[in-house]
């Protein structure tokens, strides 16, 4: 999918604040500081659409990008925040569920954890929702420039025992590897959407 134009529509606080969808939505989840709004960025071409910060934390509420008005892509608070107060934590999860449960536009989710890390309890609840849910989604391994190229090649092969049978994808905001793979998942979602 080639995008002429992305830019920022909508953000939401609040379950009234998130507004009609008007096209396929694919949401982009994970622990904070995980990279989601810097593979937003990496995605469009775009440096600074999405906010990006190494203090985790940074993207609050929905933020919803419009891309060609043919895509929305949607970047999720993060979990797992230091700096927040529990009240606030659990109204961004409140937000995030209601969210999830009911957006008829939504085509797939991207998981993202880190390939140092490997999926941990919210991300494999998350994964089991939408597979009850019959939602596409796939997991992303984010910041593969971290690892020289030996040591990735062994934690792939870890991780992909962790998450079988589950598809997944590795990539790198800062290189931009991965990308056109993760592109080419997204379309497949889309017309898998538009065909059922
Ligand atoms: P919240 O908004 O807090 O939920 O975080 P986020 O998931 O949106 O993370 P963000 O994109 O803000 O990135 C967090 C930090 O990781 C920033 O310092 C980024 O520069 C860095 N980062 C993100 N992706 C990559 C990557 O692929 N490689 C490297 N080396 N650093 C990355
Ligand atoms: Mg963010």
């Amino acid at each position: 999918m080639k995008i002429s134009q992305a830019e920022f529509w909508a953000a939401a606080s609040s379950e009234r604040e998130i507004p009609a969808a008007r096209c396929p939505e694919i949401a982009v989840a994970g622990r904070s500081n995980v990279g989601k709004s810097s593979l937003i960025n990496r995605m469009t071409g775009r440096k600074r659409l999405a906010r990006t910060s190494s203090t985790p934390g940074c993207t609050r509420g929905l933020i919803f990008y419009s891309l060609d008005e043919r895509l929305t892509l949607v970047d999720l608070p993060g979990y797992g925040w230091a700096k927040r107060s529990m009240d606030e934590r659990a109204g961004w999860k409140r937000l995030v569920e209601r969210y999830l449960e009911k957006r008829q536009a939504l085509a797939g989710v991207l998981i993202l954890i880190d390939v140092r890390r490997g999926p941990q309890e919210e991300e494999r609840m998350l994964a089991a929702y939408l597979e009850a849910q019959e939602l596409p989604f796939v997991w992303i391994l984010t910041k593969c420039d971290k690892l020289k190229r030996s040591a990735l090649h062994a934690r792939l092969g870890e991780i992909a025992d962790e998450l079988a049978p589950a598809e997944f994808l590795t990539t790198s905001s800062r290189t931009g590897a991965g990308v056109a793979e993760l592109w080419r998942w997204l379309e497949k979602a889309m017309s898998r959407r538009e065909a059922g």
